[in-house]
């Protein structure tokens, strides 16, 4: 099915390729950029042009008209759209581009050279869209990104190289996908990276994965079982874990083995609700957390106050002797 509704800000060109479309067009640079919640300040302060109600399928391709009153943009973004893929030359024409806004867009795939001339990016918010994986490269262009933001995909697969030199790199929002493996290196390289959200996948914590320059680790919803610290021993500047909405229930030592916190001795935040621990072992944690004043924090919402709980975090009473 070849279906194209358009109406968008200034000109329209139609042109037909062989048996795939080609449509130019242009941004809308008076966009009410207030509309959108939570956009950079660089995209309310600075020049900013959005592309609004596009909406095309896959055989169509995107590109830009020369427009030369909007070379220095600092932003630019999409709205109320419907596109597989970002308008090929997107970065060609836009070069000092500091923000992308294409959050909910349908976005499907971000093809290897997607950011190739993109150097200027610091920031990309990515989320709700469709995409499945990261490829080889594919952000390595932006040398200067400081935060991307993935969730709400369904990212599968990331390639190893697929964050290849991302060395200013401080925050990445990869919730809500798919994920299980990713490549040691693919995470690890990340030098500068101080956040990093992976909950809601179905990722397996293996050694060595993260970068030591963690802060803020998010592995809450991951169904993991088996977790321990020692997996994440180098850690030592992590100060807020999230380990909710998981299946741990082992007992004290296997998930905070003795001296664990004399090793991750920055570690002074833990999310632990919303798991499946007996209540004796939850009680040995509060122990133990009390001797190195390690906080377990609870989220209003995940507040357990009618049923068995230990401020607030959900326990089981044990019915098995000896747990
Ligand atoms: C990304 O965009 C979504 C949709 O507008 C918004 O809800 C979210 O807060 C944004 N995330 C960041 C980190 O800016
Ligand atoms: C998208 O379109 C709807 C309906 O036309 C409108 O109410 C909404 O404000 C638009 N959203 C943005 C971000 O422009
Ligand atoms: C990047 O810029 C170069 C030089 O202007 C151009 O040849 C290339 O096609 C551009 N790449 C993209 C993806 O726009
Ligand atoms: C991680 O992402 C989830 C959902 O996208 C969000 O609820 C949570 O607050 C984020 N975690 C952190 C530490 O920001
Ligand atoms: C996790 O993702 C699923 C969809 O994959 C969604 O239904 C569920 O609400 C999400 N859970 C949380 C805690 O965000
Ligand atoms: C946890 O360990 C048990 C026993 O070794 C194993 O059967 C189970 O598959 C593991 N769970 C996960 C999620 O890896
Ligand atoms: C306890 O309260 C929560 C919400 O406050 C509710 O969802 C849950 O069903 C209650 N549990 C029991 C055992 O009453």
């Amino acid at each position: 099915m070849r279906f194209i509704f358009l109406s968008i800000f200034l000109s329209t060109v139609f042109v037909t390729f062989e048996c795939s479309k080609v449509i130019e067009l242009k941004c809308n640079p008076n966009f009410d950029v207030q509309s959108i919640v939570n956009l950079p300040y660089r995209c309310i302060n600075g020049l900013s042009c959005f592309f609004e109600e596009i909406h095309v399928d896959e055989s169509t391709s995107l590109v830009l008209n020369f427009d030369e009153a909007n070379y220095g943009l600092d932003c630019v973004g999409f709205v109320n759209s419907t596109i597989s893929k970002l308008p090929s030359n997107l970065f060609n024409k836009y070069k000092a581009v500091n923000s992308l806004y294409a959050s909910g867009i349908d976005l499907l795939q971000l093809p290897s050279n997607t950011f190739e001339n993109a150097s200027n990016i610091l920031d990309m918010n990515l989320s709700w869209n469709k995409l499945t994986k990261l490829e080889e490269k594919v952000f390595t262009p932006c040398s200067n990104l400081r935060k991307l933001v993935l969730n709400h995909n369904e990212i599968e697969e990331i390639d190893v190289d697929a964050f290849d030199k991302l060395y200013q790199l401080e925050e990445l929002d990869i919730s809500n996908n798919k994920l299980s493996l990713i490549p040691h290196k693919a995470l690890a390289q990340l030098e500068r990276l101080r956040t990093l959200n992976l909950s809601n996948n179905s990722f397996i914590v293996r050694y060595g994965q993260f970068p030591n320059s963690l802060v803020t680790l998010d592995l809450s919803y991951n169904k993991l079982e088996n977790f321990t610290l020692k997996s994440i021993i180098s850690l030592t500047k992590l100060k807020y874990l999230h380990l909710n909405g998981n299946r741990i229930f082992r007992f004290r030592q296997h998930i905070f083995p003795d001296g664990i916190l004399d090793v991750l001795k920055s570690l002074k935040h833990i999310q632990l609700s919303d798991n499946e621990f007996y209540c004796t072992t939850l009680a040995d944690i509060f122990i133990f957390m009390e001797k190195y004043k390690v906080t377990i924090d609870v989220v209003p919402h995940l507040i357990i106050l009618n049923s068995s709980n230990i401020h607030g975090v959900g326990c089981r009473e044990e019915s098995r002797y000896l747990l």
